[in-house]
């Protein structure tokens, strides 16, 4: 069938991308799901930083790459292997596809799954295959979904099936913002009840962060960033502090607020100046967490003796540490009981042809999360 979809041909493209236009709006051929796939029609997909930054080059993916992959839609046809899903389905894209049988996936963390990890970064879907294509070109999937589309096959494991309630552009934000950031906190943390947290860059996964350590029960949760707006949205969201970190003296200044640093900081942001300021106001014994996917060359160093002497820990996060069928469908049931009320992320609505200016405002922080609807 034919697809209208945004097609990243050119990567490190001159800002504004409203100008330079790195990203097409094509014709596309998208093939028949094969066995263990499926054809979905998306109906709300939001950009991502992760998204931008396979624009600017900070993540390395080949090219011509058709974007998007925090998406939520309807199941349209199944591959003859699928026997659990079925037209008419709603669905919520997970951007790392599981194979199940790898040893990750035994030990029960699907987010490191060996194969999921390889697809992902060749641009192919689980199983290696490519469904898009223009005349005798193949266009790169990204993150196993491709979701800047009117419709996307992808493997069964990259699909999470929702209650029909949820309205899809709420639903979209659970497959990458709302398991990353949450997850960091009730996974890969695991904070305790009354503890203290930070997070540092307040995007759509540090702001699901924030709400996911109010739903965890944090007692004083300290917001940063660098842009104002953030701050204010922090506050309104439940911040009991915010920190401007453009000020060059923040990590004293957290550390003399909060009586020496934080339990938890979460570095939300993926940028080496938020990384250095969520290790600086984390407290002796305290754990510093990352979710942030910077460039591979950029470094990050701290005093190694303060891992021993303060008994520090340093984790990454991926995927929010998430089981995904697990894990989406008891964050949805937080967000319908108002207990993580991830839709106030929500900031702006564009149409897919708007799609190079809403990368424009994300790169500005100035959204949370900016929904494409179909
Ligand atoms: N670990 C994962 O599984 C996973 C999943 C999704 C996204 N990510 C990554 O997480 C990061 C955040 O993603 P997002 O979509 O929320 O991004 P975003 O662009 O929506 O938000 C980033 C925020 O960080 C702020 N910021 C930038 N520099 C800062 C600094 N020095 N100090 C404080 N704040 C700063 C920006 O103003 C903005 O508010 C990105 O690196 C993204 O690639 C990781
Ligand atoms: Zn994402
Ligand atoms: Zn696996």
């Amino acid at each position: 069938m034919q697809v209208k979809s945004a097609v990243l041909r050119e990567i490190g493209a001159s800002v504004p991308y409203e100008e330079s236009q790195p990203i097409k709006i094509e014709t596309l051929e998208l093939d028949s799901p094969e066995k263990d796939e499926v054809l979905i029609q998306i109906k709300a997909a939001s950009l991502c930083h992760s998204d931008l930054s396979v624009m600017n080059g900070s993540r390395p993916r080949p090219v011509p790459m058709a974007l998007g992959h925090e998406a939520a839609g309807v199941v349209v046809d199944i591959g003859q292997e699928v026997t659990d899903l079925e037209p008419g389905d709603h669905v919520v894209c997970v951007f790392v596809p599981s194979c199940g049988q790898c040893g990750p996936c035994r030990e029960g963390r699907p987010a490191l799954c060996e194969r999921g990890a390889a697809a992902n970064t060749a641009g192919t879907l689980l199983g290696g295959g490519q469904r898009l294509h223009k005349e005798s070109e193949t266009i790169n999937h990204h993150l196993g979904v491709s979701a800047f589309s009117e419709y996307a096959v992808v493997s069964r494991n990259s699909i999470i099936k929702i209650s029909k309630d949820i309205p899809f552009e709420k639903a979209a934000l659970f497959g990458c913002a709302v398991i990353t950031g949450v997850g960091a906190v009730v996974n890969t943390a695991s904070i305790k009840l009354g503890s203290t947290v930070a997070v540092v860059g307040l995007g759509g996964v540090g702001l699901s962060a924030l709400l996911g350590a109010i739903a965890a029960g944090a007692s004083r949760i300290v917001a940063v960033d660098i842009n104002e707006t953030k701050l204010k949205q922090a506050k309104e969201l439940g911040a009991t502090d915010v920190f401007n970190s453009k000020d060059p003296n923040v990590i004293e200044q957290i550390r003399q607020a909060t009586g020496g640093g934080l339990d938890y900081a979460f570095e939300t942001a993926g940028a080496v100046p938020a990384m250095e300021v969520a290790y600086g106001i984390t407290k002796r014994g305290g754990t510093t967490v990352t979710t942030g996917l910077p460039h591979p060359e950029h470094q990050f160093s701290f005093p190694y003796v303060s891992l021993t002497a303060e008994e520090r820990t340093l984790k990454g996060s991926y995927l929010g540490s998430c089981v995904p069928s697990r894990d989406i469908p008891r964050y949805m049931n937080l967000f319908q009981e108002d207990r993580l009320p991830v839709d106030k992320l929500i900031t702006d609505f564009i149409t897919l042809d708007e799609v190079n200016k809403g990368f424009d405002i994300l790169a500005k922080g100035e959204s949370s999360r900016i929904i494409i609807k179909f």
